[in-house]
């Protein structure tokens, strides 16, 4: 952002402008897409300084910029995106991967190593579960959970317990049981681990709250993370991670994704930086539309539960970590309807406007059971235990008509009660299916 007059603008006029000027690319007002593999150099002493500063080699100078390379490295639509979404959280460096997934893996790989543990709050997204429990562990790091939710004492009292712990992990907003994790008090936990030995990691996957209803790192953590894949994209056609932290955290982190091969094509960073001017006004919106949503769901009887940040079925607990930590609830609702799979099959299988589909955050409706689906890989007995019970169903609110998507839930809601067709009688002979009914909650 090179005028004097933006020096000091909110992070809306900062995520639209920043890290760009049109007049290095023929006046463009929007960048073009960088759709280049590789990089010329002016002469082979910029060529070797590239490298340099790219592997770290040697410090860069005050002011120096890194010249560009390869696109497996660095890409102008990749730098642009970094460059603007540091505004959100006030942070150093931001550094963009080609998946959510992609963003966990390379900080784990970046900053454990063999020997080192890892904590985190349990449920989490169920990809970032299977790396923790089975990825991790098979490259000498061990792995421990907590309850999402839990208090400091019921942190501390685990931590304590671990050796070389050195990052703790949670989501703000749990997925897919939206319960919130006080990021205040597991810093605190990490401060009281770090007066006897170094500091704990505290990092957090933000995805669920967006970088518009919450701001980690003034709460604590060290690192955010977030699948950009979600409302960052926020129209269902990209995948992408981001990680935001202090140059000390991240800067290696550019060197790993870097040798893991996790860079994002630049058509993808070009359509992120697309969508950075309009995230606020996307997920004001969905937001505003889901509360109508969860308080439609709330109040009908066929539906057991309804968990949404800071509504008011959650207990005291977690409404007062809304109320300190976040400044807004974003869109993804889940609730438990009355019965079990089946009924959730039923009610899954007759909505016309929520596409059936996993994912979240982006303009388009979507719906999903997180029992078979976004978290089949967890076992069933670690699933109830999470609280991902076999009648949850999660959705996520887009952008259509608030009333249309209350009246497609409610039609929904009307053919699970008079026992219309569903897919449920094609699943429950399937080899993968669930083994009791007393673990499935299955009605039959
Ligand atoms: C909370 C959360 N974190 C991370 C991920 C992984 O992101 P991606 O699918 O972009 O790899 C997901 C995916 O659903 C998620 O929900």
């Amino acid at each position: 952002m090179g005028k004097d007059h933006r020096k000091h603008a909110q992070p809306q006029t900062h995520v639209m402008a920043s890290g760009y000027d049109p007049m290095l690319s023929e006046g463009s007002v929007v960048p073009p897409v960088f759709r280049t593999s590789t990089f010329v150099f002016r002469n082979c002493a910029e060529g070797k300084r590239a490298f340099e500063l790219a592997y770290g080699l040697d410090p860069a100078l005050p002011g120096e910029v890194s010249p560009l390379i390869y696109t497996r490295v660095n890409n102008p639509n990749v730098e642009i995106v970094e460059d603007r979404v540091t505004a959100w959280d006030a942070t150093d460096n931001g550094v963009l991967f080609s998946s959510g997934m992609g963003a966990i893996s390379c900080t784990c790989f970046g900053l454990l190593n063999p020997g080192d543990s890892l904590l985190f709050a349990d449920p989490v997204y169920g990809g970032t579960e299977y790396l923790f429990r089975h990825v991790l562990p098979k490259f000498g790091m061990e792995t421990a959970t907590f309850p999402a939710g839990a208090t400091e004492e019921e942190i501390i009292e685990i931590a304590s317990g671990m050796k070389n712990l050195k990052m703790i992990f949670t989501e703000t907003c749990a997925n897919p049981t939206i319960i919130l994790t006080d990021t205040r008090a597991v810093r605190n936990v990490a401060d009281k681990i770090g007066e006897s030995g170094p500091r704990p990691i505290v990092a957090v996957d933000n995805t669920f709250l967006g970088p518009i209803f919450c701001s980690p790192i003034k709460h604590g953590a060290d690192l955010v993370i977030y699948s950009a894949t979600k409302y960052i994209g926020g129209h269902s056609d990209l995948v992408a991670g981001l990680v935001l932290g202090p140059t000390e955290l991240t800067a290696g982190l550019k060197a790993v994704r870097t040798i893991f091969g996790a860079c994002p094509e630049p058509d993808t960073a070009w359509l992120i930086g697309r969508s950075l001017g309009t995230l606020k006004l996307r997920m004001t919106t969905q937001a505003e539309s889901a509360r109508l949503i969860a308080d439609f769901l709330e109040n009908d009887a066929r539906v057991e539960r309804v968990l949404y940040p800071g509504h008011a079925s959650m207990s005291e607990d977690q409404r007062r970590i809304f109320e300190e930590q976040c400044s807004g609830a974003a869109a993804v609702i889940s609730f438990h309807v009355q019965g079990g799979r089946e009924q959730a099959y039923a009610l899954l299988d007759n909505l016309q406007i929520f596409s059936l589909a996993v994912s979240l955050g982006g303009i388009e409706s979507l719906a999903e059971h997180p029992f078979s689906m976004t978290h089949a890989e967890m076992t069933n007995e670690l699933k109830m235990a999470a609280g991902i019970t076999p009648n949850m169903v999660r959705i996520s609110v887009g952008l259509e008509d608030t009333d249309d998507l209350i009246n497609d839930l409610r039609r929904a809601l009307d053919a699970m009660e008079a026992g219309a067709p569903s897919s449920y009688a094609q699943t429950t002979q399937s080899s993968v299916d669930i083994p009791t009914a007393a673990v499935t909650g299955d009605s039959a």
